[in-house]
Order: C-alpha cells, then sequence, then structure tokens
C-alpha cells in the first residue's frame, strides 16, 4: 500500500513523514511539497519525494500517481483554501487514490468566531464527503506550541491579557496530531469517520496563567479584557488591525465554547497519552523565558 502526505515539508508533514517512515517500509511513502530539495534527508531514509502545488492542480497528476492512501495538508492560505483543497481532492481522486485524509478543524460550522479559518475548513469536508472517495477527517484542536510564542510574552510580562472569559482550551501537541495521522494512514478501520484531535485536558486562563507560571518560574496573572478593549490593546502596542482582529476572534470562540472538547480516543489512536500543554512548555522552555 502506498501512501502520500502532502505538505511534507511543513512542521506537521515532516512529523508525519518521520511517523510513517518508522511503521511502514520507506519504500511506500511518498512526500508532495512545493519544495522538494526541502526533503532530501527524508529522500535519503528511501521516501520517495516529488513536487506539488495545490495551486498548480496539473502538477498533482503526477504527485498523486499510484497512490492508495493520501494525507491532504490544510494550507494556510487563508480566503483561497477551499479551491485549493478541493483541487487536491479532485486529483487525488483522477490518479486512483481510495482513501483520502483531511486535517480540519474543530466545529468548522457557518458562524464561527474566526471565519473563513474555521469555514473553509467545513467546506473542504463535505467537499471530500462527496467526492466518492474513501475519507477521514482530523479534526486538530489549537496546537500547544502556539501557546509558547504568547506564553513567553505573558511570562515576561507577569500579566495574560485575555478576552477568553471561562472559556476553556484544549491544546494539542503537533507530534500527537501527527501520531494520529500516520496510524489513520497506515492501519484499516477508519474510512468514513471523523476524529477530534485534541490533548488530554481543557484548560482555563487561570490554568493556562498557572502552568505558565509553573514551568517559567515566574508569576502570571491573569488580566480579563473585553473584545474591544483587548483589540484596542494589542494595536497600541503595534499589532496591525487585522493580526488583533484575528487574536481577539480567537479569543472570543474560546469564550463560545468552540474549542473545549477533550476527545479521551486520542490515546487510542496514538498508542499512549497525549501530550499535556505543560509537556510542550516544558520541551519549549528557551523560548519561553526568552523575552525575560
Ligand atoms: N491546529 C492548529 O492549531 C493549526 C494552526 C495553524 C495552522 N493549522 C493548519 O494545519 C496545517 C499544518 O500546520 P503546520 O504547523 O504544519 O503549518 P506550516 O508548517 O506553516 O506548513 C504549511 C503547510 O501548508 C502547505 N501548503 C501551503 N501552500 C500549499 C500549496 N499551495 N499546495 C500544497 N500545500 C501547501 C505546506 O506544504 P509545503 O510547503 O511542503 O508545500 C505546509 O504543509 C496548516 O497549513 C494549517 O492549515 C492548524
Amino acid at each position: 500500500m502506498t501512501v502520500i502526505v502532502t505538505g511534507a515539508s511543513g512542521h506537521l508533514g515532516r512529523l508525519v513523514a518521520d511517523a510513517l517512515l518508522e511503521s511502514l517500509d520507506p519504500a511506500d511513502v511518498v512526500l508532495v511539497s512545493r519544495h522538494p530539495q526541502a526533503l532530501r534527508d527524508l529522500a535519503e531514509r528511501g521516501a520517495t519525494v516529488r513536487h506539488g502545488d495545490f495551486d498548480e492542480p496539473g502538477s498533482l497528476t503526477k504527485a498523486f500517481e499510484g497512490g492508495d492512501r493520501a494525507l491532504v495538508i490544510s494550507t494556510l492560505a487563508v480566503g483561497r483554501r477551499a479551491a485549493q483543497h478541493r483541487a487536491a481532492i479532485e486529483a487525488a481522486a483522477a490518479a486512483g487514490v481510495g482513501h483520502v485524509v483531511y486535517t480540519s478543524f474543530p466545529n468548522p460550522v457557518p458562524g464561527h468566531p474566526v471565519g473563513p479559518i474555521a469555514t473553509e475548513h467545513g467546506e473542504t469536508e463535505d467537499l471530500l464527503k462527496a467526492s466518492g472517495l474513501d475519507w477521514t477527517i482530523l479534526r486538530n484542536a489549537t496546537y500547544a506550541e502556539l501557546q509558547v510564542m504568547p506564553g513567553a510574552l505573558a511570562v515576561a510580562g507577569g500579566k495574560l491579557y485575555t478576552n477568553a472569559g471561562s472559556g476553556l482550551l484544549v491544546p494539542v501537541s503537533r507530534q500527537d496530531c501527527a501520531a494520529a495521522a500516520a496510524t489513520v494512514l497506515a492501519t484499516d478501520g477508519h474510512a468514513g469517520k471523523t476524529y477530534d484531535i485534541t490533548g488530554p485536558e481543557a484548560l482555563s486562563q487561570d490554568q493556562l496563567a498557572e502552568v505558565l507560571s509553573e514551568v517559567s518560574g515566574r508569576r502570571v496573572q491573569v488580566v480579563s479584557l473585553s473584545d474591544r478593549k483587548l483589540t484596542w490593546g494589542l494595536m497600541r502596542y503595534g499589532a496591525a488591525k487585522p493580526v488583533a482582529r484575528a487574536i481577539v476572534a480567537f479569543g472570543k470562540a474560546v469564550r463560545e465554547g468552540y474549542y473545549s472538547l477533550v476527545d479521551p480516543e486520542v490515546s487510542e489512536l496514538i498508542g499512549r497519552e497525549p501530550r499535556t500543554l505543560r509537556d510542550v512548555l516544558i520541551a519549549n522552555r528557551g523560548e519561553l523565558l526568552a523575552s525575560v
């Protein structure tokens, strides 16, 4: 069985490739990227590396050739992603790939506060389900690694400014998202399933501040702000308006419960307990303390 991974040079793509090269015969692993030269080390481990770009559908015919299962890693081009993902799904079907696995997002429903960042995933899920292919959807929760940079600012200033209220967040490590994807690609029984790939615990902002304090050794206090005050504060400290708005929309989504799900089945999928946020912050302690 030949397994294809798109976006293989990204953070998640490389981790999935690495896991597949451990669990499968490397001759059965095909890595597709816009930057095949960045995957030389994985080619040396026996993977086949091919060029493929969702913006150039012609490149995908060759990229997907001979594949049985493909992981389509969602892109970052918000506003254009549904079209990009459609191109990937259509090319996979045309090349005879039988099963497409897609990296989605928690609750990708209309009306989500983060807008197209979420809803384009919902559109792609619908496209995939209507494609006639076997499908599996991996709704990856917020990466725990994305808490390191804002965490470093909170550690440096001693204050965690937030509009998330009493909402809960369930950060998951990229490593665990990759392990889940590799399992779904390399083993049977996952067709027609949607998995929520979450971390092991739902954290309030107070709990987040506690973990930041514990790992950094510096006191971090929560400062709750309204959406308006947080937008204003972020812009006052140099954030561009779209960035400030995106951060505030994320906090609003946390407050409204869009990211609060914990799925205990992740441990079955990856064969161990998923990492906690604390584990990830400890692994990135240098970066967490970089601004102190
Ligand atoms: N769960 C979360 O918290 C979270 C947060 C941010 C993003 N995401 C989503 O998860 C994805 C993977 O995360 P990551 O951390 O690995 O992101 P990343 O390191 O920034 O990688 C971006 C990914 O998008 C691929 N890509 C971009 N444009 C493409 C195109 N035109 N055709 C094909 N592939 C394209 C890249 O592939 P190549 O460069 O190898 O071609 C790469 O795999 C992101 O792209 C995004 O959709 C999730």
